[in-house]
């Protein structure tokens, strides 16, 4: 689980974010909404240890990440798909693949076949720079990457944004097997019990930004609305209603 309490940030010293507090739980899809500006990627980079807070506290089960740099966020099971997707379009495709995991010294094999399968797109892409690759197609690579630190939180920072209808559909399909089978290739097995329940650490828990409400409503389970850095709003995404949306969503 991943928990956010009163978290407030500033640039240049005015303040973004103003005591943001919000859960994102195992098996959980939580939509963070608000228009353009609102502070939503700020939120992911001070969850992701990009910028530090003025207060507050970032948990992911009993584990402070405030102080913590990045990559040992990371270790802790923290991955993070940043707005515009930022994969190394002069690195090929199996190379951007492989550096994530690489960077934080994990052993991968299986993995990257299990990416294969979530995004069989990228498979005859490998050997192919990853600047080559559509705006759809480098949004899966970067997702593929982040999977392969085996993260128990991920943060999605608007992966729809500028893709095409079909490959939106496939990364909604995606992310709702992540939330229920996770990401490691054998986690499937090794977290099945003897009486044949799965535990709920195989499960995925995803923070996902995006102002397509249509997704959001398609894969979200709960949601919060943030409006100039504060979050004014939250529920289950069945809660959502037109009121709210009028009044925090549309331009
Ligand atoms: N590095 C920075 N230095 C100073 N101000 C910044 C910086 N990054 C963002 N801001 C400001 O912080 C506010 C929140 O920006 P943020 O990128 O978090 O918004 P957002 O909700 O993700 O917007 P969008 O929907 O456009 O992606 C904006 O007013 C933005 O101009
Ligand atoms: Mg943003």
């Amino acid at each position: 689980m991943l928990s956010l309490k009163d978290l407030s940030v500033s640039y240049d010293g005015s303040r973004i974010l103003r005591n943001v507090s919000l859960t994102v739980p195992p098996g959980h899809v939580v939509c963070l909404m608000g228009r353009n500006g609102v502070g939503k990627t700020t939120t992911l980079k001070a969850i992701a240890g990009l910028v530090q807070p003025d207060a507050g506290s970032v948990k992911l089960g009993q584990t402070e990440l405030v102080g913590l740099k990045p990559e040992h966020r990371a270790r802790h099971g923290l991955g993070y798909v940043p707005q515009g997707r930022d994969i190394f379009p002069n690195l090929t495709v199996r190379e951007n693949l492989r550096i994530g995991a690489i960077a934080q010294g994990k052993r991968i094999n299986g993995e990257v076949d299990r990416v294969l399968e979530l995004f069989p797109i990228l498979k005859e892409m490998l050997p192919r720079k990853g600047g080559v690759l559509s705006g759809g197609q480098q949004q899966q690579l970067a997702i593929g990457r982040a999977l392969l630190t085996n993260p128990k939180v991920l943060l999605l920072d608007e992966p729809t944004e500028g893709i095409q209808p079909n490959i939106i559909d496939h990364i909604g399909e995606t992310i709702k097997k992540l939330r229920s089978d996770g990401f490691g290739h054998d986690s499937k097995e090794a977290i099945r019990e003897a009486n044949g329940k799965v535990r709920a650490e195989g499960k995925m828990g995803i923070l996902l930004v995006e102002q397509y409400l249509d997704f959001c409503l398609e894969v979200g389970d709960s949601f919060y609305i943030m409006d100039r850095g504060s979050i004014v709003a939250n529920g289950p995404v069945s809660e959502l209603n037109d009121d709210m949306i009028k009044q925090h969503l549309t331009v």
